[in-house]
This record gives structure tokens, sequence and C-alpha cells, in this order.
């Protein structure tokens, strides 16, 4: 798709100087351009910059008139359970009147309540579900997704979550990568070992043959998954092509940012509850420290250390961890603005956040993220005078337009 956005009051590039993610200082760096313009071609940008070439002026091609508003890269949810069916209303209730979630796990099901519910689902039923959910995140700047299994947790169940995930990336507007999340919970219908055999051995090799999922995530935490587990899903999933990332430090620092590091992994993610070991393994890795404030406010758990984690160079991203039980919206803006509420983060670290950095998270911050000639054409149009206005006025989506590869979808 050819496109020319004309004349933006401004334009937020996130331009990444040729680096893979922003940390440290560098992260408050969002690369300000006032009065600009951006030419799109065959859903790459081209061009981008005050004057327009008479060569780009000249085309016949569609041309949005971005006059008095704020130009920025599309948003990258890089963290979602956006597969489920049923929901947990109930559950939430419970936590209203002061049970915890980790009581309700132990009481109702929790993650195994959404279990039973995917199970009993039709794939056509969870597909248009899902489906719907991803619609509503792109009307509020969603350009690139992730989703990921992990309410199956039988090797068929998981198997059918990551193939609505592959039918939405092919059949929505926006692209959505796969994550196996098998290590989500234990199963209750059998023993720990059995079902880590049955990750190990059965739906690691299909899962790859299939070529179903790009990352392996699990769920490292006291009573979840140990940091031995861990490891050894890991590194099978390794062997087999996949890409670690991790959920832990929710409730308990057991050690599992330091065994994520040691194998490589793009992302740990949550990190609620961190200490100085947690930080130090971090430090000075390759690994992007992915925050999901919707959970702390929607659990009421304490907030991410977010300054600690940016003071000390680690490359911070946001997401909103959309899910039925401990984070229920696919609203980055809401996460935005807890980031810069709750965590301190300020506004231009919070918008790298959720752009060069979430990219960076997915391993694919040289495709987009940012604009920069080459990259993919996935840009936002707000209509507001100034990128400030889009966190600052809170709880009103003032989104314009949703470009992705340079073409008009919201
Ligand atoms: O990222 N912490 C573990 N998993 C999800 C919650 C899943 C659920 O409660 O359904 C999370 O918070
Ligand atoms: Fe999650």
């Amino acid at each position: 798709m050819n496109l020319l956005i004309e004349n933006a009051k401004q334009i937020v590039t996130c331009h990444t100087k040729g680096r893979k993610y922003k940390a440290g200082k560098f992260q408050s760096e969002i690369g300000l351009i006032e009065n600009a313009s951006i030419y799109v071609e065959n859903g790459r940008i081209k061009w981008l910059g005050k004057k327009i070439p008479a060569s780009i002026k000249k085309l016949n091609i569609k041309k949005i008139d971005a006059n008095n508003k704020t130009v920025l890269p599309g948003f990258i949810d890089s963290h979602t359970h956006l597969v489920f069916a049923g929901d947990r209303a109930n559950e939430y209730s419970m936590r209203i009147k002061g049970s915890t979630y980790e009581e309700i796990a132990k009481a109702w099901g929790g993650i195994i309540s959404t279990v039973k519910a995917v199970r009993k689902a039709a794939k056509i039923e969870l597909k248009k579900l899902a489906l719907r959910r991803i619609l509503s995140s792109v009307s509020f700047g969603v350009t690139t997704i992730e989703a990921k299994s992990g309410y199956g947790l039988d090797t068929k169940t998981e198997i059918k979550m990551l193939e609505v995930i592959n039918e939405l990336n092919r059949e929505s507007p926006i692209d959505v990568y796969s994550t196996f999340l098998g290590a989500h919970a234990f199963p209750k219908d059998k023993s720990g070992s059995e079902y880590i055999d049955e990750i190990l051995y059965e739906m690691i090799p299909l899962i790859a043959k299939r070529n179903l999922a790009t990352y392996i995530d699990a769920f490292c935490e006291k009573n979840y998954f140990s940091v031995s587990e861990i490891k050894k899903i890991f590194k099978q999933g390794i062997r087999f092509g996949l890409v670690p990332k991790l959920h832990t430090n929710q409730f308990y620092s057991i050690g599992g940012i330091k065994a994520a590091v040691e194998c490589g992994a793009i992302s740990v993610d949550h990190l609620e509850v961190m200490n100085s070991k947690d930080i130090n393994a971090l430090r000075g890795s390759d690994t992007v420290a992915c925050l999901l404030p919707a959970v702390s406010y929607f659990l009421d758990i304490p907030y991410t250390p977010a300054r600690k984690l940016i003071e000390n160079k680690i490359p911070v991203a946001l997401a909103t961890d959309f899910n039925p039980g401990s984070a229920m919206s696919e609203n980055i803006q809401l996460t935005m603005s807890l980031a810069v509420q709750m965590l301190k983060m300020n506004i231009e670290e919070t918008i790298n956040a959720v752009t060069i950095n979430a990219a960076a998270a997915l391993g694919v911050s040289h495709n987009t993220g940012s604009i920069e000639p080459g990259k993919q054409g996935d840009i936002l149009i707000f209509d507001t005078p100034g990128y400030r206005d889009i966190i600052y006025h809170f709880g009103v989506n003032q989104l314009d337009k949703v470009i992705k590869r340079g073409k008009v979808i919201n």
C-alpha cells in the first residue's frame, strides 16, 4: 500500500539510531519532528521529512491530511492471553469482597476454570471471540500483538489454541505472534511429572514440527513451575527453535529471572516483586523487562519498581497482559496511563515502552516499533496537538486513524 501522511504537527519517531531497544536515559528520547510528513510505499516507510519532494508530491496515491495532529508508531502489545472462553466475573466479585488471586486459584480454580471453558469451546467459537478482542485492541492503537496458549494444558487443546492464534495472524488486519505457554499451570487430571513429560516430549516437538509458535513461555512461581522445571522446558524449547520468555516474580522472587537470562530469554514479564539479585541478573543482559501494570491495578498487588530498572539501564517494555483472571482489559492506553501514574515512568519512556521496546520484547524491532525509512508502515494518527495529550487527557481514546503496512484499518 502507498500512502502519504502530510503535514503532521508532531511525528514521534521513536528512532532507534540502529539499536535494538532503548535503555537508561536513551529510553526518554522519542525523536520528535514537527511539521513533517511520511511517505509509505508498498507497506514500508520510504521517506520522512519536512519538505515533501516533488517526485512524491506528484504521485496519484492516497493522502491523509494530518494538520494539527500527532503521529506515532503503532503500539505493540507484546504480552496477552487473548484466546479464551468463558469469563471470571464471579472470581472478580470474590476478590472485590476480599479474597486474593491465590486463594481463588485454590478454591475456585482461577486459571483452571478458564481451562475448563477452553477445552469445551469449539475452535470456531474461540476464534470468533479472539478476533473481536483483537479488533478492540486495534481501536486503542495496537498494530502488532502477541497471544499465548496456556488454557489447554493438554496436547489437544494447546494445539487448538495455537491453531486459532495462527489463523488470526493470517485473517486479522494486524500481525499476531504466537507463544506456547503449556507451562501455565498444572492440570488436575495428571501428575506434575507426567504433565512436564507431555510438554517436553509431545507438545514441543509437535508444535515445532507444525510451526505453530515463535516463543515458549512459562509461569515461574511458588505452586506453579519451579526454576529447575523452567530450565528443562526452555532447554527443550530452544532445541526445537522456540525463543524463551518468562512470567516471573509476580508474587515471589524464586530465581526465575536469573534462569531466564541464562537461557537467553528475550523478555521477562511481570516483575512486581524484585530484589537486588534479580536486578543484578538482568543488568547488562539483552533481556527486556516487560511490565504489566494493569495486573497490579486489577489484582491490587504491588507495582513493579520501574525506576530502579531504568536506572540500571534495563530496557523496559509495557504490555496489557489481557486475560480473564488478572487483567481483563485490552486497552493499551490504560496501561500507558498506569505506567505514568503508578510506575512513575515519564511520558517519553512510556511511549518507547509500547513501541520500540515492545518490538524488542518480540525480537521484531528491526521491522516495526519506530517510524524510520525501511520499517513497516505501522502508524497511528491522534487527534491531539501534541504527544503528551495522549496520556495527559486520560481515560479518553483520541485516536483518529490506525494504519497497518500503509493501509488504514481503523
Ligand atoms: O499473566 N500469571 C499468570 N498468568 C496470567 C494470568 C492468567 C489467568 O489468571 O487466567 C498473568 O497474570
Ligand atoms: Fe500473562
